[in-house]
């Protein structure tokens, strides 16, 4: 099997994994990276959010062959490391601020599409709005969408 070298949550990893594993399960089996949960594995209810490169993308959906060596993938799991302090990311205090997690099942995809928005939003000079909140297609099957929204404008208050 190839092998294929990548950066995830600020370190190097190399797999030996086949060229259409998909990524998570790259992440989940191999790499014992569990924060992006398997919902439906093809790429519908966005469970399994990460970023790459600062960009939300599904890794269900993604071959481990699409990545390059200088690739960044980051997981819930490194998400406070990606600001600065010890602490955790601002949109996971507000998270627990809001007490939005119900079953938790969805919500680390939740929060990284979250976190894309919202860095989207200021890349481009302005604050996230309702309209950009509601593009945002990660499912909830425990209906906390009205808490969501309270904390991505709270966390997106306390990103620089
Ligand atoms: S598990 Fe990836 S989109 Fe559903
Ligand atoms: S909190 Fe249960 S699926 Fe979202």
């Amino acid at each position: 099997m190839p092998n294929y070298t990548f950066k995830l949550n600020g370190e190097k990893v190399t797999v030996d994994v086949e060229d259409s594993e998909r990524l998570l399960w790259v992440l989940r089996d191999v790499l014992g990276v569990r924060g992006p949960k398997y919902g439906c594995g093809i790429n519908v209810c966005k469970a399994c959010t990460s970023h790459i490169n600062g960009k939300a993308f599904n890794p269900c959906a993604t071959p481990i062959s699409a990545l390059d060596e200088d690739d960044e993938v980051t997981t819930i799991e490194g998400l406070a490391d990606t600001v600065p302090g010890d602490g955790l990311h601002p949109m996971q205090e507000a998270w627990l601020d809001a007490d939005v997690a119900q079953c938790g099942y969805c919500q680390p995809g939740q929060i990284m599409a979250a976190v894309a928005t919202v860095n989207k939003a200021h890349a481009e000079g302005r604050s996230v709005t309702d309209a950009d909140i509601d593009e945002i297609r990660n499912i909830c099957r425990c209906g906390t969408y009205v808490r969501i929204r309270e904390a991505i404008k709270a966390g997106a208050g306390k990103i620089g």
